[in-house]
């Protein structure tokens, strides 16, 4: 097991270069369950849940290989599966995102239902019930759930709430299924955008990609292609907001500001200093102590949950109170126990958590629960005097691409240190 040991109070200067986005490597690995053939697919980040969705993948027969160039080569021709088993769905919920394919291209899928999680329930029943509504057959047993569908039908598919995955999942379905479907109040997160673009590229056809209603009409084939991956607008975002919490002055390059839109506004709001210098470069830099902002996480184009726990770093040492309200996952408050613990005056209330700005942090152990409230205690050991010891790195790996080599480079200090497991 390994931990993070940070010394805090060093202002960060330098530039960091964004990884390609974990939320689109996913389904765009599901998606080549669509076709058969080679697929080459560029700025695939490097990261566990990355590599547990390859792991899956070849489990249902794929080969997949890293050139040299660092794309990463899938060879979809030797599906011979249609299982995803408990072991890796377990590991990684996305993994349901190979429903929707499998059961368009193989006909049936057997996957395992993925539980709870510690940010909440997140059930897939929109997920499911897309799929009936397509005319699949659905059977729950023993924790898995078997879908068979000789071929889907076009379908109208209301989701009560915009979800991100399962607008995905049935989007790539009704690519290969008979007729028109339309998914009202879809997703309308960037990653939901690029991987339709993708699909598009692949021979489906698409339209209202970005809307609230996306139309897919059934095509009876697809083909592989050569697709790069959208940058990680989560990790840009982690990283404007490590200097907000630092201090400094960071160039970010390799991003789309535009997909940032609330979350630029909100940190302006907050006092950052944010330039837009091209369409893939933000340099933002701090002045002074922050303002405190209320913040309240929504869909796209909202302020997204997955920067919640961050901003609440700044907000915990800004001049002022501040309201952040959760409105996507019930239980997104688990890092506000461990902030707590290096000084930070944070009480919750229900959906919100009232911060008061404090003047400093201090550096004490810390313990991750989940993939961002990893990145939000790296954020508050940067910005706490003295040393923070964060454990639990095991979610960090999961969706930061190096992020202690990128903030190292850029003026910060820490290291990893391995530690023995007790049980
Ligand atoms: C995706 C992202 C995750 C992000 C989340 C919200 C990926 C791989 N993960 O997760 O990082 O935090 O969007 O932006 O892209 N819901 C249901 N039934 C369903 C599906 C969802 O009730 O069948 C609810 C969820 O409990 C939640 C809301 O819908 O309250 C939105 O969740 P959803 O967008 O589905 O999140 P994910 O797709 O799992």
């Amino acid at each position: 097991m390994e931990q993070l040991e940070i010394q805090g109070g060093h202002s960060l200067k330098g530039s960091i270069r964004i990884s390609g986005a974990k939320n689109a490597a996913l389904p765009m690995l599901a998606a080549t369950l669509l076709a058969q053939g080679a697929f080459r697919l560029r700025d695939v980040p490097c990261l566990e849940d990355v590599n547990i969705f390859i792991r899956l993948l070849e489990e249902l027969g794929f080969k997949c290989k890293k050139e040299e160039t660092g794309a990463l080569l899938v060879d979809s021709s030797g599906l011979s599966s249609h299982e995803a088993p408990y072991e890796l769905v377990r590991m990684m919920r996305a993994s349901v995102l190979v429903l929707g394919p499998l059961t368009a291209g193989l006909g049936r899928a057997k996957v395992a239902l993925p539980g709870g999680c510690a940010i909440g329930a997140r059930p897939i029943d929109f997920h499911l019930k897309g799929l009936e509504l397509m005319g699949a057959k659905l059977k729950l047993r023993e924790g898995y759930v078997e879908v068979r569908a000789r071929r889907l039908s076009g379908a109208r598919i209301y989701f009560d709430i915009p979800s991100v995955t399962a607008t995905e999942n049935l989007m790539m379905a009704a690519c290969l299924a008979s007729g028109v479907t339309t998914l009202e109040n879809a997703a309308r997160e960037p990653e939901v955008v690029a991987l339709g673009q993708m699909l598009q590229q692949m021979g489906a056809h698409i339209k209202g990609l970005g809307s609230e209603t996306v139309k897919i009409e059934g095509v009876r084939q697809l083909s592989p292609v050569d697709w790069k991956i959208i940058p990680d607008r989560i990790e840009t975002g982690t990283y404007l907001m490590a200097v907000g919490a630092a201090g400094g002055k960071l160039v970010l390059e390799n991003t789309v500001p535009s997909h940032l839109d609330a979350v630029l506004e909100k940190l302006k709001n907050a006092g950052l200093v944010i330039d837009i210098l091209d369409e893939t470069t933000i340099r933002v830099k701090r002045r002074g102590r922050l303002k405190s902002v209320d913040v309240k996480t929504l869909p796209y184009p909202g302020f997204p949950t997955d920067l919640q726990a961050q901003i609440m770093v700044l907000m915990a040492l800004a001049g002022g109170l501040s309201v952040i309200t959760e409105t996507i996952f019930e239980n997104r408050f688990m890092h506000v126990a461990e902030l707590r613990r290096l000084g930070a005056d944070i009480r919750i209330e229900g959906r919100s958590a009232i911060v008061r700005g404090v003047s400093s942090l201090a550096g004490a152990p810390v313990m991750a629960t989940d993939l961002r409230a990893s990145a939000c205690l790296v954020l508050a050991g940067l910005a706490a005097k003295g040393k923070t010891v964060v454990g639990g790195l095991n979610h960090l790996n999961r969706g930061y691409e190096n992020m202690d080599e990128k903030l190292c480079s850029a003026g910060a200090v820490m290291k990893r240190v391995k530690i023995e497991e007790t049980v």
